[in-house]
């Protein structure tokens, strides 16, 4: 097993867990989704009627329940105490709220915690916000996946036509430039750039060119 880890970062939309994903099946490391902790805890919360802007209570809500990247046979999925929720937090409700539960700092904290002990062994490709600069600073290889507001609403408007859904482009730009905005201006550990972390502009680049690129610069630097 490969012991070096690759922390990809990025605003929403980027691209980043496809790539993530398919840079992880490559190079054989396993993919972290980091976005689907706080997604998954925030699907919880709206269950439940927690308040998210409560810290407090998310914290408490956190502490208490049980999240997991893997299912009970090591399959594939998201799982809240035992459910499987991986298509459920990918809901506009929980997408669009996802971003107070994660303002938090102690939601944060044991947050970190949890992704840190995932990526101790190395060997993984883990996704989010936080990743190069916060969760696993000393990552060998950091990433910093962008594409323009027009670009990412465009994907998550195919996304969503593809899946038979109602969509509207200008209201996706409008929340994807909101989200962007809350995570870049938190105070904890907002979504910035590490300063040795690769930039990679995937605007005009298929998931194959961008796949590739990832991997040419990992191989450059492990
Ligand atoms: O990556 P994804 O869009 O699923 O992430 C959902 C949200 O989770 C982000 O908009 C951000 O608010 C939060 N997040 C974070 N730190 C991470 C991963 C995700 O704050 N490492």
């Amino acid at each position: 097993m490969t012991k070096w880890n690759l922390a990809i970062d990025g605003p929403a939309g980027a691209g980043k867990s496809t790539v993530a994903k398919r840079v992880a099946d490559q190079l054989s490391m396993v993919y972290i989704d980091t976005g689907a902790m706080y997604r998954a805890l925030t699907w919880l919360a709206l269950n439940k009627d927690v308040n998210i802007h409560d810290e407090a209570e998310m914290h408490h809500l956190l502490k208490e329940s049980d999240i997991r990247l893997r299912g009970p046979e090591g399959e594939e999925g998201i799982y809240v105490n035992g459910t499987n929720v991986s298509k459920a937090i990918r809901e506009p409700q929980v997408t669009n709220n996802v971003s107070y539960t994660a303002q938090h700092a102690a939601i944060r904290k044991e947050m970190l915690r949890k992704q840190q002990l995932l990526a101790a062994e190395g060997g993984t490709v883990m996704d989010g916000r936080d990743i190069g600069t916060a969760v696993l600073p000393n990552a060998e290889v950091k990433i910093f996946l962008t594409a323009s507001t027009d670009e990412r609403a465009k994907r998550r408007y195919e996304e969503e036509i593809a899946k038979g859904m109602d969509s509207d482009f200008e209201k996706l730009k409008k929340e994807i430039a909101e989200r962007d905005k809350i995570d870049s201006e938190r105070t904890e550990a907002p979504l910035k750039k590490a300063s040795d972390a690769v930039e990679l502009d995937t605007t005009e680049l298929t998931v194959d060119e961008a796949v590739n690129k990832i991997c040419l610069i990992a191989e450059k630097r492990v």
